[in-house]
């Protein structure tokens, strides 16, 4: 298509006033009258208004053209008090691309409808800007990682041995043998710390989540940095510097989506910090207070986790769990064997949001507490070497990518963040 395209946004914002525009894109919306059609077209960058008059060379086609067709629009810009966002075009010409057959999401806006036709609903508006923000989420992360020297590792996704508990794990058959699908990139990750020292992953983790919430989705993206030699306050606090980071960063590069999406920018930017920490046996107390039946020891669910973040007005940890709530590769305090040095970072309406902890480092330890744990010692011999040759105290987290996003944009189900979501019910489209 070689004419010179002009984009929408640069027709709203230029102040190109009387100029004659191409534009490029898909008829978002359209109404008619006797003399008049107006054509309401998208494009990457936006929404404009352009009307059409019954004497002009564009009115077959403006006449004939349907709800997402993909079209070339040229005419004059025009000031026009009445159009959303104060600029018209007054076209001259459509050429058509491709004319759409009836749209099918136009009255029938039902969640169930709208999941079975995802392909077409991630063009409305809503699902736009939610995946530009996503965008920007993931290389606001990449960069924070880079910039501090992490060095980003591919891990594997076929793997031969549970991270976080058998529950969860996806089976998939590879040639003659059952492999998993990975939960975690974290036992990969220890090994290249042995050479790299600090390094992270964004990549996706599977688990088969056997019951619908808001917050589960069974394929989700989760950004898991570990690193040599750090200590439990250095990762909550790489953690929170994280977290602020991305919040304000969305808010400078994405104030037109927020702004769209009803998000108020200020939330992101005064993410403040330290964040408050709590013992998950305070954590228990306040819970049994607001009358959960729940005693030391127990995991916390997502009801738990809600309420519990209603104490607060933004990010918070929880820490000291006891060892049996957490997997087998966290390390237990020396003088309190029963105690995980594990930490959850909480958030508002969502509960866990992040998982961070020390690794155990000692040999023996790590032996006992697989077989503690039920699993075979045989299948993590690669993982116990690197106990084996110059084994160093190390620490990461992993952050899922869609709970920061639900969270930031205050969305209320995870599978608004995705743009296919896969869950217990769901992997179409
Ligand atoms: O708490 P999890 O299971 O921790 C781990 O996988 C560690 N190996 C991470 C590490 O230390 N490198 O998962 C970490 C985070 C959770 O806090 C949550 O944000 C997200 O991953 N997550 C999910 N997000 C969406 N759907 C699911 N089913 C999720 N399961 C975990
Ligand atoms: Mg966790």
């Amino acid at each position: 298509m070689s004419v010179d395209v002009t984009s929408i946004q640069q027709v709203l914002t230029g102040d190109l006033e009387a100029s004659h525009v191409h534009i490029r894109g898909w008829v978002y919306r359209k109404r008619e009258s006797k003399k008049t059609v107006f054509l309401w077209i998208r494009d990457a960058t936006g929404v404009i208004q352009s009307t059409i008059k019954d004497d002009t060379a564009a009115w077959k086609n403006a006449k004939k053209v349907t709800i997402e067709s993909s079209i070339i629009l040229s005419g004059t810009v025009r000031k026009d008090e009445r159009a959303p966002g104060g600029v018209e075009i007054s076209t001259d010409k459509i050429t058509i691309i491709g004319l759409a057959e009836s749209f099918p999401i136009s009255k029938d806006l039902s969640e169930p409808f709208l999941r079975d036709v995802r392909h077409l609903w991630l063009r409305s508006r809503k699902m736009s800007l939610i995946m530009r923000v996503r965008s920007e989420t993931l290389w606001l992360a990449h960069k924070f990682f880079r910039e501090r020297g992490y060095v980003e590792i591919s891990p594997p996704m076929f793997i031969t041995s549970a991270c976080e508990g058998g529950a969860t794990l996806f089976e998939a058959k590879y040639f003659d043998r059952e492999l998993y699908l990975t939960q975690s990139a974290q036992l990969y990750s220890e090994v290249l710390i042995y050479s790299l020292e600090k390094v992270y992953t964004c990549a996706p983790s599977f688990r088969a989540e056997k019951s619908r919430t808001i917050r589960h989705l069974c394929e989700y993206w989760h950004i898991e940095p570990e690193w040599a030699f750090g200590d439990l306050d250095d990762v909550m606090q790489v953690e929170e510097e994280l977290v602020s980071n991305i919040g304000k960063g969305i808010a400078n590069l994405c104030g037109r989506e927020l702004q769209e999406l009803g998000v108020d920018k200020d939330r992101l930017l005064n993410i403040s910090r330290p964040f408050p920490r709590i013992t998950y046996s305070d954590a228990i107390e306040t819970l049994t207070k607001k009358g959960f039946s729940i005693e030391w020891g127990d995991d916390m669910g997502y009801e738990e986790e809600k309420s519990l973040a209603e104490e607060f007005k933004g990010p918070f940890f929880v820490y000291d769990y006891p060892k049996k709530t957490k997997a087998f590769y966290c390390k237990t305090y020396r003088d309190r064997p029963e105690i995980a040095m594990s930490v959850d970072l909480m958030v508002q309406t969502i509960g866990e949001l992040t998982t961070v902890g020390a690794r155990e480092d000692d040999k023996d330890e790590l032996i006992k507490r697989i077989r503690e744990t039920g699993l075979n010692v045989e299948n993590y011999n690669w993982y116990i070497d690197m106990r084996r040759y110059g084994t160093v105290p190390h620490v990461g987290f992993g952050l899922g990518v869609e709970r920061l996003l639900m969270w930031m944009l205050n969305l209320e189900n995870i599978v608004d963040t995705i743009p296919f979501p896969r869950t217990l019910r769901r992997s179409y489209p």
